[in-house]
């Protein structure tokens, strides 16, 4: 299976903030943003994939400033990381007064998908290929996990999880690379 560039999953989507949309406060609902994260995290995944795909974890998320009534929320979402059925979508979303044209960098994530074969199992998708900080290539990142053993690190999910996340934090490819930083 030929390796894909995050690129090629670049998915972009954008949503004027209505008042159907408020919370008690009169500001955006969380929900609302979780779904267009869920939503524009999913098509990165099945771009990468080419097959249809899952949500199957969410990482931390966290709502760092109140999106307001009449914003627009923009959503770009990448794939920065495949395993073998699963993949690592970053998201960041941007709120834009649109009188104004100010741009706030409101949220940031990661979401996992594991992508599925006909019969509903999970199914192998293509690696990624990544560009690291340093302008090398690098066709397969399981090669590249700073870590000594990492066989026995990505047996399961969370371990997997935590070499996801160090590789991000050491090799700062989130900023770069991912849709999120
Ligand atoms: C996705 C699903 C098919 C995976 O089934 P499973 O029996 O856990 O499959 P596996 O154990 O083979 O795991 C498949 C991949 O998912 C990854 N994975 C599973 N659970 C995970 C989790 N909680 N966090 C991160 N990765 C996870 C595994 O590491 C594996 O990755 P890899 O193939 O790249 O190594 C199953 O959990 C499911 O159907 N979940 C519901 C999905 C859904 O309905 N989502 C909509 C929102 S509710």
């Amino acid at each position: 299976m030929h390796a894909k560039h995050p690129r090629e999953s670049e998915t972009v989507m954008a949503e004027l903030m209505m008042p159907q949309h408020a919370n008690i406060m009169g500001n955006v609902f969380g929900g609302v943003i979780l779904a267009l994260v869920d939503r524009v995290a999913a098509v990165a995944a099945i771009r990468h994939a080419g097959k249809p795909c899952v949500t199957v974890s969410v990482d931390k998320v966290d709502f760092r400033e109140p999106i307001h009534v009449g914003e627009l929320l923009t959503a770009y979402a990448r794939v920065n990381f495949a395993g073998r059925t699963s993949m690592e979508v970053g998201v960041k979303i941007i709120s834009e007064n649109v009188l104004t044209g100010e741009k706030r960098h409101t949220n940031s994530c990661y979401v996992t998908y594991v992508a599925l074969d006909a019969k509903g199992r999970p199914t192998a998708v293509p690696p990624i290929v990544l560009i690291a900080d340093c302008g090398l290539w690098i066709a397969d990142v399981t090669t590249a996990l700073p870590i000594r053993n990492p066989k026995s690190a990505i047996r399961n999910h969370e371990g997997r999880r935590r070499v996801r996340r160090r590789w991000r934090e050491e090799h700062r490819l989130c900023r770069s690379l991912a849709g999120a930083d």
